[in-house]
């Protein structure tokens, strides 16, 4: 699965969510929850490995999970548990 990181964090562009041909980054803008995001998540268990998502984020904060820089690591869990996974 893809994974967003760090710097989505404050930004929240979401240009991910338009590209995403599965819908499975979340919140989006009309879900509960968006407006007190921080960042968004990728639920691991619907993402299909498109890549689509990946040269959307104008920040660059979605990697492959086995391609997530070291820092940013944590991540992997922290998108899985924003839908009660992992
Ligand atoms: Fe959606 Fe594809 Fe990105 Fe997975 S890799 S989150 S399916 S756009
Ligand atoms: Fe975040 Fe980039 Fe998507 S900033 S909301 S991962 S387009």
């Amino acid at each position: 699965a893809y994974v967003i990181t760090q710097p989505c964090i404050g930004v929240r562009d979401a240009s991910c969510v338009d590209v995403c041909p599965v819908d499975c980054i979340h919140p989006s803008s009309n879900e509960p929850g968006y407006e007190e995001a921080e960042q968004l998540f990728i639920n691991p268990d619907e993402c299909i490995d498109c890549g689509a998502c990946e040269p959307a984020c104008p920040v660059t904060a979605i990697f492959e999970e086995s391609a997530v820089p070291d820092e940013w690591k944590s991540y992997i869990k922290i998108n899985a548990e924003f839908f009660n996974r992992g």
